[in-house]
């Protein structure tokens, strides 16, 4: 028989009022080892608040002692009935993020479920059942282990091996960043120098594929020249599957990949554009050299490294869609060739790398700051998602777009009270119409702020995040082939039940 919610829940509930200060509800959490209370009013849930809140609170320093729970809280949280099987309450909390789930009868409450509570009850699951379901999209399931970092989204962190992302990216070259995914250890001065001089080193496109791609060039946008390009480079330079090559070969491979993708990006949007093409320069960083092979022209050293900046923070990110179809691709064997153009293509999606020229785009629609609600107000009524907001793990804000906030109050220019003030709009209006949903600035946001004020194309916005991401994939490619098993899950079938007799070929 199905467990309901009745069998498993938390009862009787912790409880506050919203008028109680958060450091009181704070201490009812503790005293009872839980993460969320109630909060009442009358004996009807007016609202749920959770750690979470009490984390948002904090680091808005807000004083515990004189915050009331109302304005922290969840107001109107989802309820369950204590009669509901718990695939239902289990599908309610990872829908919708939460941890924990109002039980109520006959309009009063009676209980929590917490998703500690249902994980209690997967444990105790039949070991016979030999498919495991999980949440769609994969939230939240856990699929290798990796050393090259992670993404911790209700702390708003996220790291490459043991080192903060944002600190490197505020205190390291890219190079040297590069040199920490590839290697495994931050260079010290001689091994930065002599690293970057290597990687400067292999820049220049290979003569088969100079040669092509202007006439690829001609068929397509630069991030479809890339996929192209990359095929024609793997199979130039002889790339076999990653099943057969050795570590020190396959690293080789990934170090010529990620110092010639700047190249190919670059000359692909000046072949388009009718430009000629600018060869890469061996004295100048990766970023300053790719913005000057785009640009023809040498950049200011605060847009190498606001563009620097942008690429060290985006290099990696957890099992994002694109890292995971690369790692995908070469958990079958495929070469790094395959692997990279997947990522790629996975990559070109809107709800993934495509967003920050939308983002821009958006701006340009609002125009002035005054329409910023209407506009976005209007937008999120009609169901649309509003660019650069929101995000499948930072459930707050997202460390990217914080640091990249910076980076455009560093540079100045036109966009910058302007795209503050539609974020903070954004943020209000999402709170309001979307409660609960925690939504906030993803680096595309700012992303987009940053390239167009250091001259970069709108539409070479996802190419930019693709010429840094590489290392990134390449990196878990590395990783992945070198503890190999064939990722292969399974789906569940609902379709009309089979076998049903093949009608006769008309
Ligand atoms: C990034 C993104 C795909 C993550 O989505 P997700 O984890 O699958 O989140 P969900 O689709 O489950 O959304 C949860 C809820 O928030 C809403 N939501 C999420 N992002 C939103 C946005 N940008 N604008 C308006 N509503 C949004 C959804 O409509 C949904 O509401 P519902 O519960 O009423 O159905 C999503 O936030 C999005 O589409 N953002 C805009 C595109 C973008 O900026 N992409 C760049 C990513 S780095």
């Amino acid at each position: 028989m199905e467990t309901i919610v009745r069998d498993l829940m938390t009862s009787p509930p912790v409880t506050c009022a919203s008028s109680d200060s958060l450091a009181v509800a704070a201490r009812a959490m503790a005293a009872a080892e839980i993460g969320s209370v109630v909060v009442t009013d009358r004996g009807k849930v007016a609202g749920i608040l959770t750690e979470r809140d009490l984390l948002r609170a904090a680091a808005a320093a807000a004083d515990p002692d004189h915050e009331q729970v109302g304005l922290w809280m969840t107001a109107h949280p989802d309820v369950l009935s204590p009669d509901e099987e718990v695939d239902a309450a289990w599908a309610s909390l990872t829908a919708h993020h939460y941890r924990h789930l109002p039980v109520v009868e006959d309009g009063h409450l009676i209980g929590v479920v917490s998703l500690r509570d249902l994980m209690g009850l997967a444990r105790i699951r039949p070991a016979a059942e030999s498919r495991t379901d999980v949440p769609a999209g994969l939230e939240g399931v856990v699929v290798a282990e990796t050393t090259v970092g992670d993404v911790r989204g209700q702390e708003g962190f996220f790291h490459y091996r043991q080192y903060a992302a944002v600190d490197l990216a505020q205190q390291r070259s890219l190079e040297d960043v590069w040199h920490l995914l590839f290697k495994g250890e931050l260079p010290d001065a001689a091994a930065s120098a002599s690293f970057a001089s290597e990687v400067r080193a292999r820049r220049h496109l290979p003569p088969g594929l100079a040669a092509l791609l202007p006439a690829l060039a001609a068929q397509g946008a630069p991030l479809d020249v890339l996929r192209s390009a990359v095929s024609v480079l793997g199979a130039e330079l002889g790339w076999r599957p990653t099943h057969d090559v050795s570590p020190a070969e396959l690293y080789d491979q990934a170090l010529a990949l990620c110092a010639v993708v700047p190249t190919i990006l670059a000359s692909a949007y000046r072949l388009r554009e009718g430009l000629e093409v600018v060869a890469p320069r061996v004295d100048l960083d990766f970023a300053a050299n790719y913005l000057h092979m785009l640009t023809g022209e040498l950049p200011s050293a605060e847009h190498a490294r606001a563009i620097e900046q942008y690429m060290i923070l985006t290099i990696d990110h957890g099992f994002n869609a694109s890292t995971f179809t690369a790692r995908v691709i070469t958990s079958t064997g495929a070469d790094l060739a395959a692997a990279i153009v997947g990522a790629i293509g996975a990559l070109s999606g809107p709800l993934h790398g495509g967003a920050p020229s939308r983002a821009l785009d958006m701006l340009d629609a609002i125009g002035t700051a005054d329409r910023a609600e209407a506009f976005i107000r209007r937008a999120v009524e009609d169901g649309e998602r509003i660019m650069g907001f929101g995000h499948r793990v930072y459930k707050t804000d997202d460390p990217r777009s914080l640091l990249l906030r910076q980076v455009i109050e560093r540079l100045g220019g036109p966009l910058v009270a302007f795209s503050q003030e539609v974020e903070r709009t954004t943020v209000d209006v999402l709170a309001e119409l979307k409660p609960g949903r925690q939504l906030y600035t993803n680096v595309e946001f700012y992303a987009g702020v940053v390239m167009h004020t250091c001259g970069i194309p709108r539409h070479m916005f996802t190419p930019t995040f693709a010429a840094g991401r590489t290392i990134g994939w390449s990196t878990h490619v590395m990783e992945q082939a070198s503890h190999n098993r064939l990722i292969r899950p399974a789906a569940r079938y609902v379709g009309p039940p089979p076998p049903q007799p093949v009608p006769a070929a008309p």
